[in-house]
């Protein structure tokens, strides 16, 4: 695991954060360190930091087994990826734990690689069940779920927008990723976006089977992408065969275009498909009224099911 690996350590880790989503608000942590707070100024509480300059990113604290953990572990704190308040309040409650508890390692490294890290812990707890715990789904074969010819389908889009002059770059988001059949398009491109799907059993299947890259997957409802992400968080925003989109059920895409428009940058490119005109037509208007230039484009074929539809366009300056 990369936190292990980024802190050379072989012992066990647990956040006390109990998803990814709850990073955000770190309430547990903040209590957790308010806690630890007390025993601080006896010196003996065993830290390692993980900081970028002066900031510390995260907090391991050393725990002994004892007759209710058989084993030795290490809990994580962090604040990185909270929002502002709760970021501040974090650094505030662990400086002076580190004053009078000086950190055995210290090691320095980007904000990105620690939230790679992070997500890579969450992802590998999905996938080995310990966050749903009794789940029965059985794993199936590859060939079972996973189709070359849908795979492959993706990677031509990017040949219809090669020929436009457009290639995705930078800080790329797919929204809706499903199990990674589409990622796995994006992957094979040279392209390694953050991919978010609200489905955790098809994250894990994705997981599960390799295709999708546990440090760079997170379960997360793309209806809700401010909640986590700052504005301009991303240079690219991809979603491949969503919906199916209805009159009835439309609400839920149009807010999801509103919201892969708040988080990204000007000019960041907004590539969408879906099965059917109408569908394409619904979000090619949520997009538009978000400030979003760009066209539908017919990529039909004689199958008729997957990616028939695209949007392309491109977020224009506000
Ligand atoms: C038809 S699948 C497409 C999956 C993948 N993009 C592909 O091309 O194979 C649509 C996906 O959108 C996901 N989805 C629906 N609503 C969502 C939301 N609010 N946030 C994130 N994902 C959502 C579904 O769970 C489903 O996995």
């Amino acid at each position: 695991m990369l936190l292990q690996e980024l802190l050379g350590i072989s012992e066990d880790i647990y956040f006390v954060e109990e998803s990814y989503l709850a990073q955000r608000t770190i309430e547990r942590t903040l209590d957790y360190l308010n806690g630890v707070r007390r025993f601080a100024e006896t010196g003996k509480v065993r830290l390692l930091r993980v900081h970028e300059g002066e900031h510390t990113l995260g907090l391991f604290l050393f725990n002994s087994a004892d007759e209710e953990v058989s084993v030795d572990f290490w809990s994580v704190f962090t604040g990185a990826l909270a929002e502002a308040r709760s970021k501040k309040d974090f650094e505030i409650l662990v400086d002076p734990l580190l004053t009078f508890n000086p950190p055995e390692r210290e090691v320095e490294v980007s904000s990105e690689i620690w939230r790679d890290a992070v997500n890579e812990y969450y992802s590998l707890m999905l996938v080995n069940r310990n966050l749903c715990l009794g789940c029965a789904v059985k794993p199936e074969s590859y060939g079972s779920v996973f189709s070359e010819n849908r795979v492959r389908r993706v990677e031509e889009i990017f040949d219809i927008l090669q020929k436009k002059g457009i290639f995705p770059e930078g800080r790329l988001l797919e929204v809706c990723c499903g199990n990674g059949m589409s990622t796995l398009a994006l992957y094979r491109l040279g392209l390694n976006p953050l991919a978010v799907e609200i489905n955790k059993c098809t994250v894990c299947q994705g997981l599960e089977q390799g295709v999708l890259n546990p440090q760079r997957t997170v379960v997360m409802d793309a209806t809700a992408l401010s909640r986590y992400f700052e504005p301009g968080s991303f240079d690219g925003v991809m979603g491949f065969m969503l919906g199916l989109v209805y009159e009835f059920n439309k609400d839920i895409w149009v807010n999801i275009m509103k919201e892969v428009v708040s988080v990204s940058n000007e000019g960041a490119l907004m590539l969408f498909t879906v099965s059917s005109k109408p569908e394409a037509e619904i979000l090619a208007g949520a997009l538009l009224r978000a400030g979003v230039k760009g066209e539908i484009v017919d990529n039909t074929d004689s199958e008729g099911t997957y990616d028939q539809w695209l949007f392309i366009g491109e977020k224009q300056k506000a």
